[in-house]
């Protein structure tokens, strides 16, 4: 998997360059490969400039050239990195791209710095599930050609969406800002529910189904739920990780509703020896 682009090969990115990144990323709406003459043409970069700029970009690997089946130049995620970071930073939030937190299915999140630390969760959505979510999810136009860069758009502002709806009633990452298929939330510090030490693990079990509650009542499901998407902050639990989620009125709710509380029960009963009847638990989450 590409890792995001350095801080510094954002700064050191020359304008030029940045236009063509720019242009590419436009050109690609219509193109899967981009050829060069229209480049050139939304550019107006001599032949010249626009060949050692270019090959600039593809030594760096934010661009990708291809001969077969036609000539053309496409942005690749690391390009588009560099654009969603040079955003960010412009609008100062983010001042600094700190360490790697993590890979996860679908997603590489960084530790930076902004007015306070932040999280930078860059979506990647993977080949298969962008077949998955298009056929799934209303919100993807199902015919055409759509790169897996612009699939991942949609991730990051479904999962910004999320956040804002959920922030504060729900205890989920403040949403900061969101660029192309970058989300920048606050940073919690703690371990996941899977690796944290509970002192006492009901009264977790009931907080974190307050909080599926919660979310239902404001109309969102979270479609992963697991103790691998539950954050442990000193004693308060966060559910992260909402890409995926579905509106409360979508046809599949309720089964994914019970999946979500399902998975979270079964986690407490094989480590803690909790045993929740799931019928009475979706019962309350819904009530
Ligand atoms: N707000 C956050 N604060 C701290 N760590 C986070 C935050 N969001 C995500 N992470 C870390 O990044 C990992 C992957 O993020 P997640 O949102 O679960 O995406 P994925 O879909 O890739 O699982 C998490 O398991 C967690 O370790
Ligand atoms: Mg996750």
């Amino acid at each position: 998997m590409l890792m995001p682009i350095s801080a510094d090969q954002v700064r050191s990115l020359h304008p030029y360059e940045l236009r063509i990144l720019l242009s590419l990323e436009h050109l690609m709406k219509r193109f899967e490969w981009v050829p060069l003459e229209m480049i050139g043409g939304a550019t107006k970069f001599s032949e010249g400039e626009l060949g050692y700029r270019l090959g600039r970009l593809i030594a760096n690997d934010l661009v990708r050239y291809q001969k077969v089946p036609y000539e053309g130049y496409a942005l690749v995620f690391n390009g588009f990195d560099a654009l969603a970071l040079h955003t960010l930073t412009e609008r100062n939030t983010v001042t600094a791209l700190g360490s790697l937190v993590g890979v996860g299915k679908e997603s590489v999140v960084y530790e930076a710095l902004g007015l306070s630390p932040v999280i930078l969760k860059f979506h990647r959505v993977g080949q298969r599930s962008f077949h998955a979510v298009r056929l799934a999810r209303g919100y993807l136009p199902d015919e055409g050609h759509l790169p897996r860069i612009f699939a991942s758009v949609y991730s990051a502002d479904r999962e910004y969406q999320a956040l804002k709806l959920l922030h504060p009633a729900v205890k989920v990452p403040l949403p900061i800002d969101r660029n192309r298929h970058v989300v920048v939330m606050s940073l919690i510090e703690g371990p996941l529910l899977n690796r944290a030490v509970l002192p006492d693990p009901r009264t977790t079990l009931d907080e974190i189904l307050v909080h599926v509650q919660t979310a239902f009542h404001r109309g969102a499901i979270h479609g992963d739920l697991s103790e691998f998407n539950v954050m442990v902050e000193g004693g308060d639990c966060y559910l992260i990780d909402w890409p995926q989620w579905i509106e409360t009125t979508h046809r599949n709710a309720e089964e994914i509703l019970r999946r979500d509380v399902g998975n979270i029960l079964t986690f407490f009963k094989r480590k803690f020896g909790i045993d929740r009847s799931p019928e009475e638990a979706i019962a309350e989450v819904i009530a």
